[in-house]
């Protein structure tokens, strides 16, 4: 164990969704603690400028479409001490309008993808005792919205999957939680700005003590919650909204 809790000297992390928002900066404040980075995404351009942006040496890009290219990380993927799992998606969809198609996206992606990596994973031997698994979920597996029945659901079934690696692998120090963000400003938001109008969401803002959050609010937890200053941690969904649901 580093003398300093906090740093993360010698150790390797995959961050899914490392193209783009929450994951992106989680990778690059992993990197900042000295901890390699395995950044997985779609995109190639947005991974390579990621990629530029990350301190020390040894990191790696795996390019990949989780729904069609798990294999190649599971194969790709070094042995590592831990996970961000920040891919997702969102979409706002009222029940009425719910079909197989829209279902299987939201799911997919936010429930059954993590599901299987991490099953591959831990079959391969790739995570190794001590590992630290963060996965981004949501504020609203606990607080639902109109809409939000697939997109909640499958946050709330990922919180609760957490929590069954923390009992099966506890006897391995492998440690498992969730970081439940409320408003973070990503690209992700400016999504919602396609079904939500603007003026809605400035309103929305309006209700949050300490504003939308930023993409180093929720990285600096994750990189928390990666390093052996969490050892005591695991089994939890940590609620972090800038203190909208302090009074709910
Ligand atoms: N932003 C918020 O307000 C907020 C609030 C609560 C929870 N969250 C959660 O935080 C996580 C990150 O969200 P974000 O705001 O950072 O969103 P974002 O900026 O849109 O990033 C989403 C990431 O997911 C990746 N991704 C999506 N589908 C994928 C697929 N099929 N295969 C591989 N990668 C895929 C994207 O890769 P490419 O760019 O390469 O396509 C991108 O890197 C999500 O799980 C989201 O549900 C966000």
């Amino acid at each position: 164990m580093n003398s300093n809790p906090f740093s993360l000297n010698g150790k390797t992390y995959l961050v899914t969704g490392a193209s783009s928002g929450i994951g992106a900066q989680t990778a690059i404040s992993i990197s900042k603690l000295g901890g390699v980075v395995v950044v997985c995404g779609r995109n190639k351009d947005k991974l390579n400028e990621v990629f530029a942006k990350l301190e020390g040496e040894g990191h790696q890009i795996i390019v990949a479409d989780l729904y069609t290219q798990l294999e190649d990380v599971i194969n790709n993927c070094p042995k590592i001490n831990g996970i961000v799992y920040s891919a997702g998606i969102t979409k706002h969809i009222p029940i009425k309008y719910i079909d197989k198609k829209n279902y299987d996206s939201v799911f997919d992606i936010n429930y059954t993808i993590p599901v299987f990596l991490l099953d591959k994973l831990f079959k391969n031997k790739k995570i190794i005792p001590n590992s630290s698994i963060v996965f981004i979920s949501s504020l609203a597996s606990k607080f639902p919205f109109k809409g939000g029945t697939l997109y909640a659901g499958a946050k709330a079934a990922l919180d609760t999957y957490c929590k069954t690696i923390a009992l099966e692998f506890s006897h391995q120090k492998i440690r498992a939680n969730t970081i439940n963000p409320g408003m973070v400003k990503t690209p992700l938001l400016d999504g919602a700005e396609e079904t939500i109008s603007k003026e809605a969401m400035d309103e929305h803002e309006k209700s949050y003590p300490l504003g939308f959050g930023e993409t180093t609010d929720v990285a600096n937890l994750a990189v928390f919650l990666l390093s052996d200053a969490s050892k005591w941690i695991t089994g939890t969904n940590i609620i972090i909204d800038g203190g909208l649901t302090a009074g709910a």
